[in-house]
């Protein structure tokens, strides 16, 4: 059980901590989550947001340390993913099911779909104030981060943000808020973006405009997963306007799986050819590095050659995955290049190259392919492809 947290006055934290779960939807998460749910006590008692299913019971014993649960006069859902909804019918059988379920007009479409169940809801939108009770609620519809119902709920008169999935970290650890982690929460935040985010940049870059258009003065933003940031809001919201610009840095990255060994030689040699340039190179085996770890390297470098031997006139199938992961998170501004040995028929790199393309990568070369074993050609050849890589991005960053 979790002892709820006072944010302010008569406003609690009563989400739950997943301590187990160690994969969320192909993304490693080695320090489980959070499902934060909010309790906003006052003349009338508003729920923001539920958890997972089986951790149900548990928020109603959370909410249960402060109120009956039957005293709940309404709920609002900021987002209808199963991490966050699960618990509505339970919430909703315990508190009454006729009392109003705010939410978007695609979130009550998705409760109904996800519950078959017609709830009294009550749908919202972008400039809708709310007052019930002594405490007044705005709503900001915040499309695709990370469904098309998601919004934002904001309390003005504490200056509160309800931020959904937006700004969370998939951290289950001894601490709730940022001046208590620090600096050790941002590769948390980092990666969570990087996996769950990327794709949807240019809408984190219109909301971050409109938010600024709003003048929303904010003290505290609290997202449904990790922790909440009380002490300084601006700085995840820095990192998400940097983050969601996609801007390239001077940082290569050499992702690889092997065969016999000789692709690996290969990698080995194009990662001497960038580092040669004076830019910073990762060597990522793919059987070393979980796929979700490489997107967080991806989030920023400015170049990736990609490797792979050729299978069954295929790629790797470890290398299909990375390259299936990376491309639904549609990564962009990378130079890239492909590399790898074969046998026979050799068409792993125009698969590659065919895979860049579909991203909008700019490949710089039509990529090394060798037969069987690199000799010192062949090595030189892979090193020059490095340097080719390298001196390309040194270009497009004027350095
Ligand atoms: Fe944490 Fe999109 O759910």
């Amino acid at each position: 059980m979790f002892t709820p947290i006072e944010l302010a006055d008569g406003i609690y934290s009563v989400g739950c901590r997943d301590w187990d779960i160690r994969d969320f939807h192909g993304y490693e998460i080695p320090e489980g989550t959070s499902y934060n749910a909010f309790l906003i006590t006052g003349e009338q008692n508003i729920l923001i947001d539920t958890v997972k299913a089986p951790f149900g019971e548990e928020l109603v014993a959370n909410i249960s340390r402060i109120l009956d649960p039957k005293e709940i006069d309404a709920v609002i859902s900021n987002h209808t993913e199963m991490d966050h909804s699960g618990s509505i019918p339970r919430i909703m059988h315990k508190i009454g099911e006729d009392k109003p379920l705010y939410c978007s007009k695609m979130g009550a479409q998705n409760l109904k779909n996800h519950f078959n169940r017609d709830y009294n809801f009550q749908v919202v939108g972008s400039g809708d104030t709310l007052t019930l009770g002594n405490r007044t609620f705005s709503f900001l519809e915040t499309r695709m981060l990370h469904w098309p119902d998601s919004m934002f709920t904001y309390m003005p008169e504490e200056k509160i943000l309800f931020s959904s999935d937006a700004f969370g970290q998939h951290y289950a650890g001894d601490k709730f808020f940022d001046d208590e982690i620090g600096d050790d929460i941002m590769p948390h935040a980092r990666k969570y973006y990087a996996n769950i985010l990327l794709h949807f940049s240019p809408r984190v870059q219109a909301l971050l405009t409109d938010v600024a258009k709003m003048n929303l003065d904010i003290r505290m933003i609290c997202p449904d997963h990790g922790i909440l940031w009380r002490k300084d809001p601006t700085r995840i919201i820095a990192a998400y306007d940097l983050w969601s610009r996609q801007e390239p840095v001077n940082k290569a990255l050499v992702i690889f799986d092997s065969m016999w060994e000789s692709t690996t030689k290969m990698a080995r040699a194009i990662t001497s050819g960038i580092e040669s340039e004076q830019v910073g190179v990762r060597l990522m085996n793919t059987r070393k590095w979980h796929r979700s770890d490489i997107m967080t390297e991806i989030l920023d470098a400015g170049a990736v050659a990609v490797g792979s031997p050729t299978l069954n006139n295929g790629i790797f199938p470890v290398i299909a995955d990375v390259m299936t992961y990376i491309k639904g998170l549609r990564p962009q501004n990378k130079l890239a290049a492909a590399f790898g040995s074969y046998g026979w028929s050799g068409e792993a790199v125009k698969i590659l190259n065919k895979e860049f393309e579909e991203m909008k990568w700019e490949t710089v070369d039509p990529g090394v392919k060798v037969l069987y074993v690199p000799d010192q050609d062949d090595l030189k050849r892979c090193f020059d492809l490095g340097t080719a890589l390298a001196r390309k991005l040194k270009e497009k960053l004027n350095r």
